[in-house]
């Protein structure tokens, strides 16, 4: 099953924000695909405020994963971005792979390609970013179950 959305302007995120928390329950892992300045962490800023997490939502570039705890909910939000990654033995050092089978949280990353072995071997949602025009995003989301 997919999803399309048209979002030409930053306060549209939010119905994407909304949609993405309809599979929350049933899907822990959301890999977010789309080229630099598609508009990746400019959608998690939005989830962010949908979902009153604790924190300001910033780039994890450097640190790799932010964590979010829920306005009123026990889950947590693990937010990754792995373009910054060096090896997989770093995936291993940071734990990465426990994070996609914790209990009590939601995990997004940003250039999941980095660790798509790991991420294809659990069921996900693709949320791919395209860039039609300076300010017009298309994001298709995708659920990917393991057969
Ligand atoms: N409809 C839109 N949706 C999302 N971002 C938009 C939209 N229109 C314009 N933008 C702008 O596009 C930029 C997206 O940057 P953002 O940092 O979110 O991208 P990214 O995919 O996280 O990139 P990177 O791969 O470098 O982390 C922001 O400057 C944002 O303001
Ligand atoms: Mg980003």
């Amino acid at each position: 099953m997919k999803r399309e959305f048209i979002v030409s302007k930053i306060e549209d995120l939010e119905q994407v924000a909304q949609a993405i928390t309809e599979y929350f329950g049933e899907f822990e892992v959301y890999a977010l695909h789309g080229e630099m300045g598609s508009g990746k962490t400019t959608f998690m800023r939005a989830l962010g405020k949908l979902l009153k997490v604790n924190e300001e939502v910033s780039s994890p570039t450097y640190s790799l994963v932010n964590e979010y705890s829920i306005n009123n909910s026990i889950m947590r939000i693990f937010h990754f971005d792995l373009f910054r990654l060096k090896s997989i033995e770093e995936l291993t050092d940071i734990g990465f792979e426990e994070y996609l089978y914790a209990p009590d949280v939601y995990v997004f990353i940003e250039w999941w390609e980095m660790a798509k072995e790991l991420i294809e071997k659990t069921d996900h949602i693709l949320v791919r970013f395209e860039k039609t025009d300076e300010n017009t995003r298309k994001i298709i989301l995708e659920e990917k179950r393991i057969p």
